[in-house]
């Protein structure tokens, strides 16, 4: 057999899928690892994609997504972050992995660099990889209150650098970039003559404060915007997000969609729609789980006097565990103690002493785990 791509056979898979794969052989496990709502898509969601299936809407979507949809998100998006949109601004992706994946790509030629947080969502290191560009990590550090700092961004640029990668509310820390913060960033893109690619698929998930878009701030069409039906609605399975873009970056993300997926679901695009235009009660009721549950959190994680990052928003705590490599120290903590959470070393090297445990559990297994952990490492 003549080879595989050896892009793809050197392609890394995320430290998590490794801690999963085990847990899989395992019985009586906690699973605090996840990054993905317990909750059932709420009903009236999917009565409207089964009343679509019904009525025959099974078959391809424009590119860029259904026209009534784009129209529904780009009022959405109006109304949220006062961005003056058209549905030619919106793409619907399949999901936001799906909008990150194509922004990257119609953005970045082979060599050209992407700058992007340490610790932060492992997908953008290797979607990057595989658009043959290179990842470039800039730090947040605790110190800093894990914000990324201006000066130190300003000098990570460099002629090669194209795209910087926000991420608020942000996987794994929880932090919310204030808007000051968030304007300037978006002046320096503007100075430095790159692009960002703004991840907000937990911009409904906040505790504190408010999200700012880096959207608001656009003023000459350099920010992709990044959401998802995903965490907001509890429909990771569905596989429907969107980017909100200028009309050329849009067209160039179409291309991208019609090479490589067509569309995102017909169905599910149906979903998305009722899931805009019904009440929005369903985000707040689960907002107010995950904050129970971070309270539920903390009180363990005071009591045994471990030191974490408190999030402001999306649904995860960044424990600091003092370990010199979390991933074999998520390894053991699953091997003896059946907890089974995401190391921190799969979100960038800065996560060697960390783990990250998910909100979206169950409170009684996110107590019991939280537990375990304490006594291990007293041991
Ligand atoms: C930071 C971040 N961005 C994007 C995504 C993509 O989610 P989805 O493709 O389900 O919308 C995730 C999922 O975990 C995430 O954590």
């Amino acid at each position: 057999m003549p080879a595989l791509s050896k892009m793809v056979v050197d392609l890394k898979r995320s430290g998590i899928r490794e801690i999963m794969d085990m847990a899989g052989t395992m019985e009586d496990v906690i699973h605090l690892e996840v990054g993905e709502p317990k909750f059932d898509t709420p009903p009236h969601i999917v009565s409207a994609a089964l009343e679509a299936a019904r009525a025959g809407f099974t078959r391809y979507t424009p590119n860029k997504g259904l026209l009534s949809l784009r129209r529904i998100i780009a009022g959405r998006v109006e109304e949220d972050y006062g961005v003056s949109v058209t549905s030619e601004n919106i793409v619907v992706t399949v999901g936001g992995v799906g909008a990150v994946a194509i922004a990257v790509r119609a953005l970045v030629d082979r060599g050209d660099e992407v700058l992007i947080p340490d610790p932060g969502w492992p997908n953008y290191e290797s979607i990057i990889y595989c658009a043959g560009a290179l990842p470039k990590r800039y730090p947040l550090s605790r110190t800093n209150g894990f914000l990324p700092d201006l000066n130190d961004l300003d000098q990570a640029i460099s002629a090669k650098t194209k795209v910087l990668i926000l991420n608020s509310p942000s996987n794994p820390l929880g932090v919310v970039l204030p808007s000051e913060l968030v304007r300037d960033l978006v002046t320096l893109a503007k100075r430095r003559d790159i692009y960002i690619i703004s991840d907000e698929v937990y911009d409904k998930i906040i505790y504190e404060g408010r999200h700012a878009s880096a959207l608001s701030y656009d003023t000459d069409g350099r920010v992709i915007g990044v959401f998802s039906f995903s965490k907001s609605y509890a429909m990771t399975g569905w596989r429907v997000g969107y980017a909100v873009a200028s009309e050329p970056v849009a067209d160039q993300l179409t291309k991208l969609q019609e090479a490589y997926v067509s569309c995102a679901s017909s169905v599910s695009q149906k979903a998305a729609e009722a899931a805009l235009l019904a009440s929005q009660d369903c985000i707040e009721e689960m907002r107010g789980t995950y904050a129970g549950n971070l309270a539920a959190a903390r009180e363990v994680l005071d009591g045994l006097g471990i030191r974490y990052q408190v999030p402001r928003g999306a649904f995860y705590v960044w424990i600091d565990v003092n370990s010199k490599d979390s991933a074999t120290y998520a390894r053991a903590l699953l091997s003896r103690e059946k907890v089974a959470v995401a190391p921190g070393t799969t979100f960038g090297p800065s996560g060697s002493r960390y783990i990250r445990i998910s909100l979206a559990s169950d409170r009684d297994s996110i107590r019991e785990g939280l537990r375990r952990l304490g006594s291990f490492q007293h041991e």
